[in-house]
C-alpha cells in the first residue's frame, strides 16, 4: 500500500526560486497516496501559478486571508486543522521569521499561527541570508516551539553564489514526511477489521428485507483506523458511500456473505461490527419473482435466523484480540448494551438509543452513543459520526498503550484484559 495513504497535508509555498521544487513535492505525496491542499504566499505566486498547484493538488489553491471565495469554501481555521501535518516548503527567511514571532499579516501567516497540528519548515534562501543571526535565531526559536526543521542543502545557488541555503530535493522531503507521519502512526503494525452499512436479505429475485443502516458510521470507523496506521479490511454491505481511501473494501449483500468476508479477513487484531446485520432472512427464496395473483392473499414469508457474525468472531480460534460491537436500541440502550456484551462475548459496546436521542442516528452525520466495556459506561458527548470513529481510536490506541499486547489475555477467559478505563 502507498505509503501516504489516508493522510493529508496541508503545503504553504512561499516565495522562492525553489518553489518549482514543491511542484514536484505536491505529485510525489499524491503518487504516495496523500491528500494536499495548497496556500500559496504572494511570494510564491511570483514562482508558481495557482493554476499549475491547482491541477496536480486537484484541489483549489487558498492565497488570500481576505477573500470571501476561499474563506466560505474553507476557512483558515479548518485548513490549518484539517490536516495531519503542514508542511511549509520552500520557507523564506520572512515566513520564518513571521513564524518565530507569531506574526499573523496573510493567509500562510495565520494559517500556520491558529494551526494545532504538527509544522515541518524547507527553508530556502541565499547562503548569506540562512547564515544571519537573525535567521539563526528565528531557526533556533522554531526548534524550540515544536517545529521540525529540514535543514537546507550546501549547493550551488540560482543566484550563482554557493553555501548552504538551497531547498533540500522533494523525494528527500517526501522521505521526512513518510519518516515523520509513520511515527506518528500509532496503529502502524496492527490489523483491524469493520463490518458497516446494511444486509439485504432476499424474498424473491428482485426484492429484498433491509434496514435504514447508512454505514457513515462504519465507513468513518474504517478511516480513522486507517489514518492512525492501520491495515483495515472494511466488509459492507449495500451503501452508497465511496469506499475509505486505503481500506481493503470488500462489499457484500448478505449476512452469510458478510460473515463469510469476516472469517476470510480472520486473524485481525481488532474487530468493529459496525454492520446492521439482518437478524433474520427469508428461508427459502424463490428462485423467480413472486407474482401477484389477482384475489389471492399476501404471500407468508417464512423466516430464519441469520448468524450472529459479532458472536462468531468473539468465540473465534483466531479471536481479536479486542472485539468491539454496537447496539442500536429504541429503550434502555445501556442495560441492552451490557446485557448484550456479555451474550456475545465481545469486549466492548458503542451504544445508542435510536429515535431518542437529539439526532435520528439512521442517516443522519452525528451520533450520540455510549461506550460500555465490562468495567465501565461512558457517555459521549454528541458528536459528528467522524468524531465519535476518531475517539473511538483514540479509546483503543489507549487500551492498546495501557495493556500491552502481551499483557492481553486474561487466563480465565482468553479475553483482553478489561480493568483499562478508557
Ligand atoms: O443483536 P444486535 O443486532 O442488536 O447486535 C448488534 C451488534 O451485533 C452489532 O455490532 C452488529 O454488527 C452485530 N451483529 C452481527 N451479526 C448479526 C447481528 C448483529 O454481527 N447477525
Amino acid at each position: 500500500m502507498p505509503s501516504l495513504v489516508g493522510k493529508s497535508v496541508l503545503l504553504i509555498i512561499s516565495g522562492g526560486i525553489a518553489a518549482y521544487k514543491s511542484l514536484e513535492l505536491i505529485r510525489l505525496l499524491r503518487k504516495n497516496g496523500a491528500s494536499v491542499r495548497c496556500v500559496l504566499t504572494k511570494g510564491g505566486s511570483e514562482f508558481v501559478t495557482p493554476l499549475s498547484v491547482a491541477a496536480l493538488s486537484e484541489h483549489p489553491v487558498y492565497t488570500d486571508l481576505f477573500s470571501l471565495k476561499d474563506e466560505s469554501e474553507m476557512g483558515h481555521i479548518r485548513l490549518s486543522r484539517e490536516a495531519d501535518l503542514i508542511v511549509v516548503a520552500p520557507a523564506s527567511a520572512n515566513l520564518l521569521s513571521k513564524m518565530a514571532n507569531g506574526i499573523a499579516d496573510d493567509l500562510a501567516s495565520t494559517t500556520l499561527l491558529a494551526s494545532n497540528k504538527p509544522i515541518m519548515v524547507a527553508p530556502a534562501m541565499n547562503p548569506e541570508m540562512w547564515a544571519k543571526p537573525a535567521t539563526q535565531r528565528n531557526i533556533d526559536t522554531l526548534r524550540k516551539d515544536g517545529v521540525y526543521i529540514v535543514d537546507p542543502a550546501h549547493g550551488e545557488m540560482a543566484c550563482g553564489e554557493t553555501g548552504r541555503g538551497r531547498m533540500i530535493e522533494a523525494t528527500e522531503i517526501l522521505q521526512s514526511i513518510e519518516n515523520f507521519l509513520e511515527a506518528s502512526s500509532p496503529l502502524s503494525g496492527f490489523s483491524a477489521l469493520v463490518t458497516s452499512g446494511p444486509t439485504y436479505e432476499p424474498i424473491d429475485p428482485v426484492r429484498f428485507i433491509g434496514n435504514r443502516s447508512s454505514g457513515k458510521q462504519g465507513h468513518a470507523i474504517a478511516t480513522a483506523l486507517a489514518r492512525a496506521g492501520a491495515t483495515v479490511t472494511l466488509v459492507t454491505g449495500p451503501v452508497s458511500l465511496p469506499d475509505p481511501v486505503g481500506v481493503q473494501t470488500i462489499h457484500v449483500e448478505t449476512a452469510h456473505e458478510m460473515r463469510d468476508a469476516c472469517l476470510n479477513a480472520l486473524p485481525s487484531d481488532l474487530a468493529v461490527c459496525a454492520a446492521a446485520v439482518a437478524d433474520w432472512r427469508v428461508k427459502a427464496p424463490p428462485e423467480h419473482k413472486m407474482k401477484k395473483q389477482a384475489g389471492s392473499a399476501p404471500p407468508a414469508l417464512n423466516f430464519t435466523e441469520n448468524p450472529d457474525i459479532l458472536a462468531m468472531i468473539s468465540s473465534h480460534q483466531n479471536r481479536p484480540k479486542l472485539v468491539i460491537g454496537f447496539a442500536a436500541e429504541t429503550e434502555n440502550a445501556r442495560t441492552a448494551a451490557q446485557e448484550k456484551l456479555i451474550r456475545k462475548g465481545c469486549d466492548w459496546i458503542i451504544a445508542n438509543q435510536v429515535g431518542i436521542t437529539e439526532f435520528p442516528v439512521f442517516g443522519s452525520d452525528h451520533n450520540q452513543v455510549t461506550l460500555v466495556t465490562r468495567s465501565i459506561c461512558d457517555d459521549w458527548p454528541p458528536l459528528s459520526k467522524q468524531e465519535v470513529a476518531t475517539r473511538l481510536v483514540d479509546a483503543i490506541i489507549n487500551h492498546i498503550k495501557n495493556t500491552g499486547s502481551d499483557q492481553n489475555d486474561n487466563a480465565a477467559t482468553g479475553h483482553p484484559n478489561f480493568s483499562t478505563a478508557v
